[in-house]
C-alpha cells in the first residue's frame, strides 16, 4: 500500500442442603441404638430444630439476598468514601478485618454512622446500613452506606444527594466524635461519592474479597476461576497495599470481560473504596496485548473491583507490584539538546493520579521550538474540553485535554515550559511528545510551514485538501483552471461542483446548482424531472433519485431492503444497524461480523495495522512466491478476491493446488499459532470477468477445511445489494501490496484511510472506463491508494452503529496513488446476488 487462581465457596443454600443431610443421617443412626418412642420425639425434635434452623438462618438469609438484589435493580444508593481518623493511630493490625482491633474501630464507627443517618430527618427513612471497608495510613477509615428509597419516593432521590450525607456526618461527628472511646474523627477530611451498589462489599462477608500486600518484586493475581470463565453475579475485590512511600502498579497481562460496560467491567480506584472521586478507571472488553491495561497509584493502596453478571468470559490475569512513590510519580526535564521525546510518566501504561510534572526546553538563541503530540490522550468522563478543569497539559498559557489525533505548536521564543497535571480521579494513557528547534526564517527548509508548525509538502500547499488541520495551507490560493475556487478561499477540483456535497465547507460549492422548474437533482449535477424522483425507476446515473424514498412503507422498489419474507424495507442500509426494520427480523440476522473481537487504541499512529484490527484479511501465497493477492473471509468457507489474481499470468494460477491462504496474519515473517493456514478446494472467478477491462473483478475462494473464529479471524460483514456507501465517506483499505509504485511489498499488514469518489468524478478520471461494477476510492491529489498485491483485498466502511461493511475489492489502477488517478474497486454491492447464490451467504 502506498503511503492468583482463587478457590470459589459454595453460597448460603449449597450449605444449607449438607447440614440438613447430616441431620438426617444422624438421627438415622441413633434409630437403631435407642428405642422406638425416644427416636419419635427425638426426630420431632430434630425436625423442629431443623426448620427452626432453616426459617432463621437460611431463610432470612435468602430473603435477605433477594431483597438486596430487588432493591439494587430498583431503587439502592449506596455512597461510599473515606474518613480521617484521629484515634487510633494507624498500625497494621488494622490490614486485616478479621482482628479484633479492626472489628472494634469498626465497630464504633459504624455506630456513629448509625447514629448519624438514623438522627437525619430526611436520610433516616431510607437508612439501611453503614460499612468500614478497611483502613489505611492517615488514619484513614473507608466506609459506604446503603439508602433504599420505595418505589413511591422515588421523586426524592435527586435531593438525597452526596452533599447531603457528607454535611450530615461533617454536623454529627463535631458532636458525636468523643463518644466513643476507641475513636476520634476530623470532620474536615470526609468524602463520599455515589457508587454502583453491586460494588459495595463488607470485608467480613468473604466471597470473593482479596487483600494483598504489594511488595518490590511482582506478584500475580487473577479473576476467580481464570481462564476458564468468571463466576456469573460476581463482586470482586481486591484491596492492594504497598508499604509506606510506595506506590502500586497493576500490569494486566490477559484482559477479556464482556464488551458492554453497563453488564461487566473492572474499576480501579486510588484509594481502599469504591470512591468515584478516586476512581482511576473503568474497563470492560477485551484488550490486545498491544493495547495492555496497566495502571499505577498516586499512594500505597488501590482497589480493583470486578463486577459481573450472567455473560461469563475468560477474565484477566494481573501482576502487581511496588515501587517508590517518588518514581512513580518524578517527571518533568531541563532539554537543551536541539531535539528530543519525552511523554507522560510510565507511558503508554496509564499515568498516576495526583501528578505535577514540568519539562523546560531550552535551544540556542535565535530559534524556536515545535513540539509534535504522537499520542495525545488524556481524556476523562464529565469533562469539557475547553476549560480542561481535570487533568491536562498547559503550554504557552493554554490547557490542552482529551484525546486528539494530532497537536503540534510551536513558541513564539527559544525557550518552551510544557506542564503536565493530572489530579486525583481518572487517568489515561497520556502523551509522547517530540520537539524539534528549527529556525524561524525557514520552519520547514523544502517543504511548506503550516500556521500551527507542521511541516508538509510543498504539493500538498492549496490542493483542495485541509492537510495542515488548521486550513493554513488552503487559505488565500489561486485556483487553477481545473478548480473551483470556494467562498472561503479554498481551491476543489471543479468535479466537486454541483455534487451534492459540500466539499468546501462552507456549501458554495453547491450553491448555484438550480435545474429548472419542475426538475430535481442527481447525485452527479444531471437534473431529471421531479416526478422521475421515487418512481421505482433509476433515472439517475447513480440511482441517487431512488435512494431515500421513504414514500409508500413496505411498497418495494429497486432500492428497498428485502427482508427474507420478501417483505420490503424502504430505509437506507437497514442491515445490522440493530434496529428491527423487517417484521421476521432477518434485518438483524447474519449480523455477527465486521466487528473486531480486541479493542483497540482508538488512535493507532502510523499505517500498520493492529494485531486483530483487521480480522476478515486473509493472503494467499502463490506456490513459492510469497504473498500475491489478499482477500477477505466472509464466512468459516469461503473468501472473497478478486477474479484477475487467478487469470494471468500462467495456467497454475487457476489451480487451487497452487495456492496457500493465510488467516489471522499480520507480519509475512511472523506465522505463529493464531495464524490459520488453509488449502483451497475451489477458485471461483465471475464467468463474465473481462480480462480487457477488469469487469467483474471477483471470485470466491472455497476452504478445504473451515475456519475456526478467534480475536484475530472473523468475518466482514457484505453489504446488501441496496447498501449506499455514500461518496465522501470514509473506508479503509488493506493489504501487504507495495509500499509505492514499483515498490517493494509490505512484511507488515498495511492501512489506509481513502474516500469513496463520486460515479461521475470517477468516470471521468478513468476516462470512462468505469462499469457499474465498479468504484472508485482514494484522493484525486493522489498519495494515498493501494498498490501491487493489495489486489483481491478488501475495501471497508464502518456503518454508524460501528459494524465494517466491504464496499470493494481492489482491483485496479494507473500506477499507484497518482493524481487524478484514484484506485479502482470491484463493487460488492452489484455482485451481492452472484456471492449469495454460490455461497448462500
Ligand atoms: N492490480 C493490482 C494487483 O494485482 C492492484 C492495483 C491496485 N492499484 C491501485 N492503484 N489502487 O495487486
Amino acid at each position: 500500500m502506498s503511503s492468583a487462581a482463587y478457590e470459589h465457596r459454595g453460597n448460603g443454600r449449597h450449605e444449607q442442603v449438607t447440614f440438613l443431610s447430616s441431620e438426617q443421617k444422624m438421627t438415622s443412626a441413633r434409630k437403631t441404638s435407642i428405642a422406638v418412642g425416644v427416636v419419635v420425639s427425638l426426630l420431632v425434635v430434630a425436625a423442629v430444630v431443623g426448620f427452626l434452623v432453616w426459617l432463621f438462618v437460611v431463610r432470612s438469609k435468602e430473603l435477605e439476598d433477594e431483597s438486596t438484589t430487588q432493591k439494587a435493580s430498583s431503587s439502592t444508593l449506596v455512597y461510599s468514601g473515606h474518613m480521617k481518623l484521629l484515634k487510633p493511630e494507624y498500625s497494621p493490625v488494622y490490614d486485616n478485618p478479621e482482628s479484633a482491633e479492626f472489628q472494634q474501630v469498626a465497630k464504633d464507627l459504624e455506630g456513629i454512622m448509625n447514629d448519624t443517618f438514623t438522627r437525619d430527618p430526611l436520610l433516616s427513612k431510607y437508612y439501611t446500613k453503614s460499612v468500614i471497608t478497611a483502613f489505611s495510613e492517615g488514619t484513614l477509615a473507608y466506609h459506604w452506606s446503603q439508602f433504599d428509597i420505595p418505589e413511591m419516593d422515588q421523586e426524592i432521590v435527586p435531593e438525597l444527594t452526596e452533599q447531603l450525607v457528607i454535611e450530615a456526618l461533617q454536623k454529627n461527628i463535631r458532636q458525636e466524635g468523643k463518644r466513643f472511646g476507641s475513636v476520634a474523627i476530623t470532620s474536615s477530611d470526609i468524602t463520599a461519592s455515589p457508587t454502583d451498589p453491586r460494588m459495595a462489599r463488607d470485608p467480613r462477608s468473604k466471597n470473593c474479597f482479596y487483600s494483598l500486600v504489594a511488595e518490590t518484586t511482582s506478584k500475580e493475581f487473577t479473576s476467580p476461576e481464570h481462564p476458564k470463565k468468571y463466576p456469573a453475579h460476581s463482586r470482586c475485590q481486591w484491596q492492594i497495599r504497598a508499604p509506606k512511600g510506595y506506590s502500586i502498579i497493576v500490569k494486566f497481562k490477559t484482559f477479556h470481560i464482556e464488551d458492554d460496560c453497563a453488564n461487566d467491567y473492572v474499576a480501579i480506584y486510588d484509594s481502599l473504596s469504591p470512591d468515584s472521586t478516586r476512581a482511576i478507571t473503568k474497563q470492560c472488553g477485551l484488550r490486545p496485548p498491544t493495547n495492555p491495561l496497566e495502571v499505577d497509584s498516586s499512594g500505597n493502596i488501590m482497589l480493583v473491583n470486578l463486577v459481573t453478571d450472567v455473560v461469563r468470559k475468560p477474565g484477566f490475569k494481573a501482576v502487581y507490584f511496588a515501587i517508590p512513590t517518588t518514581t512513580a510519580v518524578s517527571c518533568g526535564a531541563h532539554l537543551t539538546a536541539p531535539t528530543g521525546n519525552f511523554t507522560s510518566p510510565h507511558y503508554p501504561s496509564f499515568y498516576p493520579p495526583l501528578v505535577d510534572c514540568k519539562w523546560n526546553i531550552n535551544v540556542p538563541a535565535g530559534k524556536r521550538i515545535k513540539i509534535e503530540f504522537t499520542m495525545f490522550r488524556v481524556k476523562e468522563p464529565g469533562v469539557d474540553t475547553n476549560t480542561c478543569h481535570k487533568d491536562y497539559i498547559e503550554v504557552l498559557g493554554k490547557k490542552y485535554c482529551g484525546e486528539r489525533r494530532r497537536l503540534v505548536l510551536s513558541s513564539p521564543a527559544n525557550t518552551l515550559e510544557v506542564k503536565f497535571h493530572s489530579d486525583e480521579s481518572y487517568t489515561d494513557k497520556g502523551f509522547r511528545v517530540i520537539y524539534t528547534a528549527f529556525d524561524p526564517v525557514n520552519p520547514c527548509p523544502g517543504q511548506f510551514a503550516c500556521t500551527s508548525g507542521l511541516c508538509i509538502s510543498k504539493q500538498q500547499h492549496c490542493d483542495g485538501w485541509n492537510d495542515c488541520e488548521d486550513m493554513s495551507d488552503e487559505r488565500s490560493c489561486n485556483c487553477d483552471e481545473e478548480q473551483f475556487s470556494c467562498s472561503n478561499g479554498l481551491c476543489r477540483p471543479q468535479l466537486f461542483v454541483c455534487d451534492r456535497m459540500n466539499d468546501c465547507g462552507d456549501n458554495s460549492d453547491e450553491k448555484d446548482c438550480r435545474c429548472g422548474t419542475g426538475e430535481e437533482r442527481c447525485g452527479d449535477g444531471a437534473c431529471i424531472p421531479q416526478n422521475f424522483v421515487c418512481d421505482g425507476k433509476n433515472d439517475c446515473a447513480d440511482g441517487s433519485d431512488e435512494v431515500s424514498c421513504l414514500g409508500s412503507p413496505g411498497l418495494c422498489n429497486d432500492f428497498s431492503f428485502k427482508c427474507k419474507d420478501k417483505q420490503c424495507v424502504n430505509k437506507v442500509n437497514a442491515e445490522c444497524d440493530r434496529e428491527n426494520d423487517c417484521s421476521d427480523g432477518s434485518d438483524e440476522q447474519e449480523c455477527n461480523c465486521g466487528v473486531r473481537p480486541y479493542k483497540h487504541n482508538r488512535i493507532v499512529g502510523g499505517q500498520n495495522a493492529d494485531v486483530g484490527e483487521w480480522p476478515w484479511q486473509v493472503s494467499l501465497h502463490f506456490k513459492t512466491n510469497g504473498h500475491t493477492c489478499g482477500a477477505s473471509i466472509i464466512s468459516n468457507k469461503w473468501l472473497l478476491c478478486a477474479a484477475h489474481c487467478f487469470i494471468q499470468p500462467s495456467a497454475d494460477y487457476k489451480m487451487t493446488s497452487s495456492w496457500l491462504t493465510y488467516s489471522g496474519l499480520r507480519d509475512q515473517n511472523i506465522q505463529d499459532g493464531s495464524v490459520q493456514q488453509r488449502t483451497l478446494k475451489t477458485i471461483i472467478t465471475h464467468p463474465s470477468y473481462s480480462e480487457m477491462t477488469y469487469d467483474y473483478d471477483i471470485s470466491l475462494l472455497e476452504l478445504s477445511q473451515p475456519l475456526n473464529f478467534s480475536n484475530t479471524v472473523h468475518p466482514i460483514c457484505l453489504p446488501a445489494s441496496t447498501h449506499v456507501f455514500s461518496a465522501g465517506s470514509s473506508c479503509f483499505v488493506t493489504g501487504w501490496g507495495a509500499l509505492r509504485e514499483g515498490g517493494s511489498a509490505a512484511a507488515i499488514l498495511q492501512k489506509a484511510e481513502v474516500k469513496v469518489i463520486n460515479d461521475t468524478v470517477c468516470n471521468m478520471v478513468t476516462e470512462g472506463q468505469l462499469t457499474s461494477r465498479m468504484m472508485c476510492s482514494g484522493y484525486l491529489t493522489g498519495g494515498v491508494d493501494a498498490c501491487q498485491g493489495d489486489s483481491g483485498g478488501p475495501l471497508v466502511c464502518q456503518s454508524d452503529v460501528g459494524i465494517w461493511f466491504q464496499a470493494g475489492i481492489v482491483s485496479w489502477g494507473e500506477g499507484c496513488a497518482r493524481r487524478n488517478k484514484p484506485g479502482v474497486y470491484t463493487r460488492v454491492t452489484k455482485l451481492r446476488d452472484w456471492i449469495r447464490q454460490i455461497t448462500s451467504v
